[in-house]
């Protein structure tokens, strides 16, 4: 099926305006990111009058990264993640050091280092957190998080050749990250940062003034450390139903699966897809479907 033979509402994003979610803040890549959707959370989320945005399933945090005018509990249940983002909220200025360091260390042609990783400082230990006002507890590792960094954007987590990213642009990519670390941790220094399965984080946080921000895992990849069976989605589907807060969903269209479970969605939307070598032609759009309350 096509978009246009889509039975919902189905509207086109004009080519080009991936150009202008270019200038959204990101931190690495990853697998399911949703860079090209922020617009459109950002318009319900504005519509449901709500202070509180909730990233359910978090990822790289390139959603909460842009949510502005709101209060942000950020949620992933890797703990690799939250480590990366407890990270930047303790010291910033140190993984920047680390990237730059990792930067001149980096064979981008062959994806891996060329300088033992012992050679990268390990010493945030003895700096000061740069948010005094950040929870207390066990300090992030700060060399991890580098490495959480690296691994996502040169290999675009792991997952090889198909969602490999051209060498030149991989370090092209983690050179921007470095300039915009200053401002990603001006917006993290700000967050609740939660390490809770979705069930959990809903429970905790579900009132009239929170709105969940729900992209799970997809039914059909296994991307991630903690993947998704059927009985997750009913079990999302039930708790969605019983919700005192407002919520939008995000997930691949015309996935069968999901249709049995969630119903038809409210409206789906297609993307250009930007995933895709220029020379090897143009792809189909991406089709995501939207499950909202507001
Ligand atoms: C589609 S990705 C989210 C991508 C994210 N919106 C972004 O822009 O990067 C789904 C995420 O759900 C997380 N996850 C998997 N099972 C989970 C669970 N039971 N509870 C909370 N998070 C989970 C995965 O680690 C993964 O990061």
């Amino acid at each position: 099926m096509t978009y246009g033979d889509s039975p919902y509402l189905v509207q086109r994003i004009p080519q080009g305006s991936w150009k202008i979610s270019m200038n959204y803040l990101r931190l690495m890549k990853y697998p399911g990111s949703k860079t090209s959707i922020i617009p459109d959370i950002e318009n319900v989320f504005r519509r449901s009058g709500k202070r509180i945005f909730v990233d359910v399933f978090g990822g790289s945090g390139s959603v909460s990264l842009n949510m502005k005018f709101a209060s942000i509990v950020y949620n992933d249940l890797d703990p690799e993640l939250v480590n990366l983002f407890r990270a930047i909220q303790y010291d910033s200025r140190l993984l920047q050091d680390l990237l730059f360091e990792a930067l001149d260390a980096y064979d981008f042609k062959r994806g891996r280092k060329t300088t033992p990783s012992n050679k990268i400082p390990r010493s945030e230990a003895v700096r000061k957190p740069s948010n005094p006002g950040g929870k207390p507890g066990k300090a992030p590792d700060t060399r991890a998080a580098a490495q959480t960094i690296l691994r996502f954007t040169m290999s675009f987590g792991g997952l090889g050749d198909t969602y490999g990213t051209k060498e030149k642009s991989s370090k092209g990519y983690l050179k921007k990250t470095i300039s915009l670390m200053p401002k990603i941790s001006e917006n993290v220094s700000e967050w609740t940062i939660e390490n809770l399965d979705y069930r959990d984080i809903i429970n905790k946080y579900d009132s009239e003034g929170a709105f969940f921000y729900l992209d799970p895992p997809y039914s059909d990849r296994k991307w991630y450390g903690s993947n998704f069976r059927e009985r997750d989605y009913q079990n999302l589907m039930d708790i969605l139903r019983k919700l005192k807060g407002k919520y939008l969903m995000t997930v691949d269209a015309h996935d069968e699966l999901l249709e049995d479970i969630f119903g038809d969605p409210d409206y789906i939307k297609a993307y250009d897809n930007r995933n895709q070598n220029p020379s090897s032609g143009r792809k189909p759009p991406r089709m995501k479907a939207f499950y909202t309350n507001v």
